[in-house]
């Protein structure tokens, strides 16, 4: 059953989810109030182990200690999470990406999430979330669409900095699009990593409902100028798309 909340992320796309990894930690309250004072909802928590992908980040304890009323969106780019994902859903996940690539039972840990509570409104429910690194081919999650209300495509390698955005992130959007709809699935589609002020727009235009940016607005000097670009652009994307 999709999650309540995943009608309001519908009704608001596109919308922008802002990367924390960047953001000056040793002011990061006043940070996420800048970009929430700008209209942000979300904010995309990268978690990475080190071994799924190449960098480190943080885990549970840190996306606990986050005191905020913006939905926490939580992407685990860790190995085997079927039986870590309990922690982060503990720490306050409003949003759970798992991503297929990363288990040998990715479908058993997104029906764990389906089992499990929102702790900051029962009533909210969890977004379940595939997410597919450039090189998996999205027919991976089409065994994986009535356990799902998101997909994340990347844009990039996940772990490795300074990369373009895929051009083949479009085509894969459409394909994904196609299948979803086949299926009779309306499922929110994500697109996330290489997502600056230059192409933001493009990337709405494709079609993506939750768009994951985060250097472009916390870049050290105006988060909140910053965000509030991004929302105005991908606005502007999407006004100009043409329905498929
Ligand atoms: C892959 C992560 C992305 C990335 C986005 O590395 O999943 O969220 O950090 O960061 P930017 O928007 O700076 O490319
Ligand atoms: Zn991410």
């Amino acid at each position: 059953m999709a999650a309540p909340m995943i009608e309001e992320l519908k009704a608001a796309a596109p919308m922008i989810s802002v990367g924390v990894l960047t953001a000056d930690m040793m002011d990061l309250r006043g940070q996420i109030e800048e970009v929430e004072a700008a209209g942000v909802r979300i904010l995309h928590f990268d978690v990475m182990d080190g071994c799924f992908c190449p960098l480190l980040t943080f885990g549970a304890p840190f996306l606990k200690a986050v005191k905020t009323r913006l939905l926490k969106d939580v992407h685990l780019m860790i190995e085997e999470p079927v039986d870590k994902i309990d922690a982060f859903v503990a720490a306050g996940a409003d949003v759970v990406t798992v991503h297929v690539e990363s288990s040998r039972h990715v479908h058993r840990a997104l029906q764990r999430l389906s089992e499990m509570e929102n702790v900051n409104d029962p009533g909210r429910g969890i977004v379940r979330g595939a997410a597919l690194n450039p090189g998996t081919p999205v027919e991976a999650v089409r065994p994986l669409l009535d356990e799902i209300d998101l997909v994340v495509l990347l844009a990039v390698n996940p772990g490795w900095g300074g990369q373009r955005f895929a051009a083949s992130t479009e085509a894969r959007l459409n394909a994904l699009r196609k299948m979803t709809a086949e299926a009779g699935r309306d499922i929110l589609i994500g697109v996330d990593g290489g997502i600056k002020k230059g192409n933001i727009a493009d990337v709405a235009a494709m079609g993506a409902e939750l768009i994951v940016t985060g250097s472009a607005v916390f870049d050290g000097k105006d988060p909140a100028g910053n965000a509030a670009f991004m929302m105005a652009e991908a606005k502007k994307g999407a006004g100009g798309r043409t329905l498929q």
